[in-house]
């Protein structure tokens, strides 16, 4: 029984490493994005008391959040400019895509993986994508991972844009509290960056 386990579980560890090392052939930036949102978010898990289970679902959500990415055309994702309505309803279709691919991996918690990914664009006012849930409805390693995701996406540079200050990027994100971040987690987040 032990062995099953332990076997599955570097089976998942081997499916995980080809996923990564997909996404980080087909865009730089996306993976080493992912990579430091998962050292965010899981500092952040730590300080908001998630079991050591938990950190390790959050962790490998958090490591596959823009997988999703994959499958959105150069021409958009690697756009120096504004991008068109179109172009942005396109880059949505992300996270579906994401929960898409991992759902498909058969691996336990790989199901609840596939909607904490499906859901890391949900605002914590309804007004996020793509189901437009609510506070608790939203599964708490996504509300997690946006507080990550959002700081890591202002803070580092990009072709088109300098980076923000960390004070510049969680004054923004201040202004958001109770509308994209759940304000209980937001104020670890801030405590956690001394910001
Ligand atoms: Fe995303």
């Amino acid at each position: 029984m032990q062995d099953a386990k332990a076997e599955a579980a570097d089976m998942l560890d081997r499916i995980a490493g080809a996923l990564d090392a997909a996404l980080r052939v087909r865009d730089g930036y996306t993976h080493s994005h992912c990579g430091r949102v998962v050292t965010l978010a899981l500092a952040l898990g730590r300080a908001a008391g998630l079991s050591r289970a938990g950190l390790g679902l959050l962790g490998t959500c958090a490591r596959f959040h823009d997988i999703g990415k994959i499958g959105i055309p150069d021409e958009i994702l690697r756009k120096p400019g504004r991008l068109s309505r179109a172009e942005y309803e396109r880059i949505k279709s992300h996270s579906r895509i994401g929960a898409s691919i991992i759902g498909r991996v058969d691996a336990p918690d790989m199901d609840e993986c596939a909607r904490i990914i499906l859901h890391h664009h949900e605002h914590f006012d309804g007004n996020g994508y793509p189901e437009g849930l609510a506070g608790g409805e939203i599964p708490l390693c996504s509300r997690i991972i946006t507080l990550a995701d959002t700081y890591d996406a202002l803070t580092s540079r990009r072709s088109y844009r300098d980076s923000m200050s960390a004070e510049g990027a969680l004054g923004i994100m201040r202004g958001e509290v109770g509308r994209q971040f759940d304000p209980r987690i937001a104020e670890r987040f801030f405590r956690m960056l001394g910001g």
